[in-house]
């Protein structure tokens, strides 16, 4: 794969003629004289200040993190949404003393998930989208693993991670033993996969027109709630998933629920090992090439190459590094939470398309997505 860090001869040419004013500016962002002088200086005290905050939340980050922990667990968006509420009212609904209260909203205010109106409290701009928004309460909850997994980062980063929380609660890449896979923790991350389910599946079905496609095959497809939505969008589609064999019992129980039984094939078994079902023109990867090391991920496009017909394509789907104006969630955030993992990696489109290339994909093209922060796409032809 191409190292993200390869530069072509215009940004080493651009480099080289930068190097001393790019220098320059940097020695003076260190000085503290220079800090000081900009704050002070009325047409730069704006961006020194803009600097200073940003700085600041870099430091804090973790702070507003479980501050928001606390309003999902107490069920404070919920609460605000029956109606504005006083300090009194909310003390006695949230059990906490008025002190205690006070602080959780002030810090909610600071955070704009909560806003005060006259003597009541409301919801704020951020929290008025999580309410009964259960994908990001959920992403939220489950966030105690990485927190745990993340508090020696610089053991991460050596490979010497005493704890494993993140590892543990995805069983399935300690791939020499698909059987560590049990019922309970497949129960536990395909819940919380199906919960975040409604952040992508419409972007995804938006963006990516299914109209003249017959068979729609979902590998390493969970418990089937994105074709759920395929199923409910396109009457004609028949849905067949492809999951571990625990997973895949769990699709066919929701299949069942849904009403889609009679159009739904489930297929369990390791994309890695096993055979992959023939016959769909249509075979997507959602949220599932992230997941693993190139080597596997070439694998497991060899494969779906085989199970493809001659006219079918393969659309992948996932949150990728590199989004423009979201470089934080594939950059930082994914890139350490897979670390975390213990395998995959974020990848950026280009680096997604060169495996394609390698597995033999033709025709392959980004497919715009309306929240490249939450998912972006590209189809490849077989
Ligand atoms: C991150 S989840 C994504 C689930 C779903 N596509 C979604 O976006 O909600 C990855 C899925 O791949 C499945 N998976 C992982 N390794 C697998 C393997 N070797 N064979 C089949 N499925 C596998 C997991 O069981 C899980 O359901």
């Amino acid at each position: 794969m191409a190292s993200a860090g390869a530069m072509s001869w215009w940004q080493s040419q651009w480099l080289r003629q930068w190097h001393r004013p790019l220098a320059l500016r940097d020695k003076l962002l260190t000085s503290p004289d220079f800090q000081r002088w900009a704050s002070d200086f009325p047409l730069t005290q704006w961006i020194a200040r803009r600097r200073a905050k940003g700085l600041f939340d870099l430091v804090a980050g973790f702070v507003y993190s479980q501050v928001l922990l606390a309003c999902v667990r107490l069920n404070l968006f919920d609460i605000l949404h029956e109606t504005p509420q006083s300090l009194a009212a909310l003390s006695s609904r949230l059990s906490l003393k008025p002190d205690a209260t006070e602080r959780l909203l002030n810090a909610a205010i600071a955070l704009q998930l909560v806003e005060r109106r006259g003597e009541s409290y409301a919801l704020g701009s951020l929290g008025a989208p999580m309410v009964g928004n259960t994908a990001i309460a959920a992403m939220v909850e489950h966030h105690a693993a990485l927190y745990a997994d993340l508090r020696d980062p610089v053991a991460l980063l050596r490979g010497e991670l005493s704890n494993k929380a993140l590892s543990e609660y995805w069983p399935y890449t300690a791939y020499e033993d698909l059987q560590a896979v049990d019922t309970q923790r497949a129960a536990k991350y395909s819940a919380l996969m199906s919960a975040s389910q409604p952040l992508i599946a419409q972007d995804i079905l938006d963006a990516y027109p299914m109209q003249h496609h017959k068979n729609i095959l979902d590998i390493g497809g969970g418990e089937g709630t994105f074709l759920c939505s395929v199923g409910a969008r396109h009457a004609h589609l028949r849905l067949g998933l492809f999951d571990l064999p625990v997973v895949a019992q769990r699709a066919q129980a929701k299949f069942a629920a849904h009403n889609l039984q009679d159009r739904a094939q489930v297929f369990g078994g390791s994309f890695l090992h096993d055979d992959l079902p023939q016959g769909h023109d249509l075979i997507s990867l959602v949220r599932v090439l992230f997941d693993h090391p190139d080597e596997q991920v070439l694998k497991l496009l060899a494969a779906v190459r085989l199970a493809l017909p001659p006219q079918g394509t393969l659309i992948v789907a996932e949150p990728m590094a590199g989004a423009k104006g979201a470089e934080t969630m594939g950059d930082a955030y994914f890139n350490f939470y897979l670390m975390a993992m213990g395998h995959g990696r974020s990848r950026t489109q280009e680096q997604i398309k060169i495996l394609l290339q390698k597995s033999g994909f033709t025709r392959i093209k980004t497919v715009p997505t309306r929240m490249p922060l939450q998912v972006q796409m590209i189809s490849a032809s077989h």
